[in-house]
């Protein structure tokens, strides 16, 4: 009697509970995505319901209510959910427990390696330096145990932004130096264990005017394509995420600092011309080379005052709809990566994460802690946006 009581009282909260909800749109079999096609010719990126969420509370605070049929429209735009913590695991369980149509893939930012971040500090992140097992366990194990309970639905990654280029470019900082052995590892095993049939995968590799000097194409590709070996070659990865929380356009011709003094070193001057010579250099090394670009703020160019500048670009816009007619061969989509509107880093200098960066004069102030919703920026980047809402 005891028994058959508490198996009643647990099969009712179980009802009760979102993770038991049926999604009704769901696909009624197994997905089966390779990383020898691009997925995204067959499935829409998801709009989640956590960006929704925000757009639909900058539309109740809008300082301009003219604006409000248009800022609607953002919220229904696909973009990546960033699980950016081992606490924000939680809000992709939450996302699964919604109805995602069958033909919709739900696009996710895994970043949380330790010593995040580590020739910046707007981003530093929660696990320190030598944290790999954490990362490991309670991090990279987890999430692969989530996809692996949702068969039928489809998932396409973006693994740790700005890691791999950073060991690149930036060496030459300690934290850097320190950061390298758990970025490689870290990411070898993300790509391994999150190696499932209905999951694609893109490695970042920063931007045109990151690994596009001439003298990085090479140190870079061989960087990426070791950790891709390391992980035993992987059959989901599918290539690169590029311009990720970026500024660059597309096919600007010229580009966008095409006249500045050391222009001669970069071919790579707008990303379309990046994802072709990196993905040339990729092939060399042996690492799969095709792309996903960040579209979602990059409609306005000639605002920064230097390439390598990323903190709330001031005057920035919302740019090209994800889409996979691209016109480029290599690039399978264009992307919101970046939710539009979530800080890149604080501009209050007394801040710990405060980076300088965020206090340049191309830099949008005020701004609150990196991923929190800056309402005055989410209207300008409307405002701006090309094409229009
Ligand atoms: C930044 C933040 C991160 C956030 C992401 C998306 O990188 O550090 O917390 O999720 O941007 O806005």
């Amino acid at each position: 009697m005891k028994t058959s009581t508490s198996i009643l009282a647990l099969a009712t909260l179980a009802s009760a509970l979102p993770s038991q909800s049926v999604n009704k749109r769901a696909c009624t079999s197994a997905v089966k995505l390779s990383g020898s096609e691009n997925v995204f010719k067959s499935y829409t990126l998801h709009a989640n319901s956590f960006y929704k969420a925000e757009v639909a509370e900058a539309v109740k605070n809008l300082s301009d209510k003219s604006l409000a049929t248009a800022a609607a429209k953002v919220g229904n735009v696909g973009s990546f959910l960033w699980l950016d913590t081992i606490a924000n695991i939680e809000k992709l369980k939450t996302e699964l427990a919604t109805d995602i149509p069958c033909k919709n893939i739900l696009g996710l930012v895994i970043y949380d390696l330790p010593g995040r971040d580590c020739a910046a500090k707007a981003s530093n992140g929660e696990l320190a330096v030598g944290e790999i097992n954490k990362y490991k366990t309670q991090y990279i194990d987890v999430i692969a145990g989530i996809l692996k309970a949702h068969p039928n639905q489809a998932f396409a990654l973006i693994i740790e932004p700005d890691s791999l280029p950073n060991l690149v470019t930036n060496i030459d900082e300690t934290a850097c130096q320190q950061s390298k052995s758990g970025y490689e590892e870290g990411v070898a095993y993300a790509l391994k264990t999150l190696n499932l049939p209905n999951v694609v995968m893109y490695v970042d590799a920063g931007h045109g005017g990151w690994l596009g000097w001439n003298d990085n194409l090479k140190p870079g590709a061989e960087g990426l394509a070791k950790v891709y070996k390391a992980a035993g070659s992987p059959s989901q990865v599918r290539g690169i995420s590029t311009n990720i929380a970026g500024w660059n356009a597309f096919d600007l011709t010229p580009g966008e600092f095409s006249k500045a003094t050391d222009a001669q070193w970069n071919k790579a001057q707008n990303e379309k011309l990046y994802t072709e010579l990196f993905g040339a250099a990729l092939k060399t090394a042996g690492h799969p080379n095709h792309a996903i670009v960040d579209t979602g703020r990059n409609a306005v160019t000639g605002l920064r005052k230097e390439w390598g500048h990323w903190c709330n670009v001031k005057g920035a816009g919302f740019g090209v709809r994800p889409t996979s007619s691209t016109g480029a061969e290599l690039v399978d989509a264009f992307v919101w990566g970046k939710p539009g509107g979530e800080s890149d880093g604080t501009s209050d200098t007394s801040a710990t994460r405060y980076d300088s960066f965020c206090g340049n004069d191309d830099a949008f102030k005020p701004s609150p802690e990196a991923g929190q919703w800056n309402q005055a920026y989410f209207e300008q980047l409307l405002k701006n946006a090309k094409p229009a809402f």
